[in-house]
Formats: C-alpha cells, sequence, structure tokens
C-alpha cells in the first residue's frame, strides 16, 4: 500500500496538502549547486568495479530529473520514480519522452522490471518515517538482481543539531527572497519545514515538509533485514569516512 508523506503535528499520518508542488517551479533554481554531475562520476566509478556491469538504474525520488540526466550523460538507462507529479512534469521535460518515469509513493516503486542498481539522492530517504523506510528498503531489494547496487544518502545527526541550532535560513534568489524555518525534535528525531517563496507572479507560497533523522543502527539493521551486504557510510558521495562533521551521509549497499 502507498504512503504519502506526513506532517507531525496534529495527526501525524495527515498527508500534506502541498508537497513538491508550487516548491517544483523553483526547485532547480534552488539546486544550484552543480552538485548532481560530481554525485554521478562518483557512482560511474563505483560501479566500474561490478563484473556484472551496471546498466539499468531506478532513481527512487528521481524529483526534476537533475540526477537521471547526469547518469544518462554517462551512457546509463535509467527509470525514475517519484510522488510529486509537478516534480515529474519537470523531469519529464528535463528527460524526454523515451524514459520511463512513473508516479507512485513509496514503498510503492511501481515497476515490475529488475534492475543493476538504485540510487536516492538529496535526502529523499529523510521524508520517510521508520516504517516506510524499512519497507521502501526491502521494496528496493525485491527490484535488485544479486549482488546489485543501492546507493542514497541521509541527513545525519550533525546535520540534525546544525539545524536544530539555525532554524530559520533565508535567501535570495534571482531577485526573489525566500525563508525555510525548521522546527526539529530531537526526541522524536524529526524536522518539520516550513519553505516560503514567492512564485513566478510574485506571490509567496508556502509548503510544509516533515523529514525524518533515521539513526545509523536503523539504516544499517533494516538494510540487512532486507538482505544488502558490504553495508558502508561515507561522507556524502566520497570515499571519505563519515566523520562527527559530516552532514549528509552516503550510503553503499550490494545485495548479497
Ligand atoms: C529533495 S527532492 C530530491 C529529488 C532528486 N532525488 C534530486 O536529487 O534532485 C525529494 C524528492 O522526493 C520525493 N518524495 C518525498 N517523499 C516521497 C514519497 N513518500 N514517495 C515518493 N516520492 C517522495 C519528492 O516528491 C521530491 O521529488
Amino acid at each position: 500500500m502507498a504512503s504519502r508523506p506526513y506532517l507531525a503535528e496534529h495527526d501525524p499520518r495527515a498527508p500534506i496538502t502541498s508537497f513538491y508542488g508550487p516548491l517544483a517551479d523553483v526547485y532547480d533554481d534552488l539546486v544550484v549547486d552543480p552538485i548532481h554531475g560530481s554525485w554521478a562520476r562518483f557512482l560511474d566509478g563505483l560501479w566500474a568495479v561490478d563484473g556484472d556491469g551496471v546498466r539499468n538504474v531506478l532513481d527512487v525520488c528521481c524529483g526534476t530529473g537533475l540526477m537521471a540526466a547526469q547518469l544518462r550523460r554517462l551512457g546509463y538507462r535509467v527509470t525514475g520514480v517519484d510522488g510529486s507529479a509537478d516534480m515529474l512534469a519537470r523531469a519529464r521535460v528535463r528527460l524526454g519522452a523515451a524514459v520511463q518515469l512513473h508516479r507512485a509513493w513509496l514503498p510503492d516503486l511501481a515497476t515490475e522490471a529488475t534492475f543493476d542498481a538504485a540510487i536516492a539522492t538529496l535526502d529523499s530517504l529523510n521524508y520517510l518515517p521508520e516504517k516506510d523506510f524499512q519497507e521502501t528498503v526491502h521494496a528496493v531489494a525485491e527490484r535488485l538482481r544479486g549482488g546489485g547496487w543501492f546507493v542514497f544518502d541521509l541527513h545525519t545527526d550533525a546535520l540534525m543539531r546544525l539545524v536544530a541550532g539555525q532554524p530559520v535560513q533565508g535567501g535570495e534568489h534571482d531577485g526573489r527572497r525566500f525563508v525555510l524555518q525548521h522546527d526539529v525534535d530531537v526526541l522524536t528525531r524529526n524536522c518539520r519545514t516550513a519553505i516560503e517563496y514567492p512564485d513566478a507572479r510574485g506571490h509567496s507560497f508556502r509548503e510544509e515538509h516533515v523529514q525524518f533523522f533515521h539513526s545509523d543502527a536503523l539504516v544499517g539493521k533494516a538494510l540487512r533485514a532486507a538482505g544488502f551486504r558490504a553495508i558502508t557510510a561515507v561522507d556524502e558521495y566520497s570515499h571519505d569516512a563519515v566523520t562527527d562533521d559530516t552532514l549528509r551521509a552516503t550510503w553503499l549497499a550490494r545485495l548479497a
């Protein structure tokens, strides 16, 4: 059964009314850093050691297709899945008609195909509460061939502390001011973020997102339970070890 993102207050299972809706229009502008290219090159180097070859990649929470576009440039065949129709509409424009894109809320992956690797970039799996995270890891394992790869990144405790200490972030892009207000609950390890950003006509829109800080123990347990081995966490798509300062950990795992 597919799940939807949640608001933490009131009913924790209540769906968020606007989730990556109007934000889709400015998402690419906010991700101004050309990080996806270097992340794709890291993955390309990682997968080069795989004797069976990595060709088909499932991009879980593909968003506007930034990562899929970079992987396609390197010769990979990519299938994307995401819950947001607006993000997928952007991905369709970026990637063209030949790329398979599915709309589904995790843990539903909306595909029966088998892949050599799956990815989930830019904190996407932080949107999943514990149970959905575990079920998604299982669902991914079912879609991978033996020895297939699952690579994803997650916010660390260092980021949780940073955001708790600096709950308001503002910025300006393209002459437009935006504000992100974070409300971190360190005990329950979640963060509600309100995003306000003027839309293309100068009117402000507001979205509220809830993200969950998964402990290393939970992530490792979920991966092992789903049959993954060779589980490692590294500092943001690098070969460096995670340190106390790492804000984004990249998890690497292979299906047994
Ligand atoms: C921060 S964006 C990352 C997009 C893309 N991976 C990237 O690197 O640019 C998070 C994406 O996860 C999607 N998402 C979040 N929770 C989801 C869920 N439960 N099911 C499906 N998609 C979800 C959102 O719609 C959004 O496109």
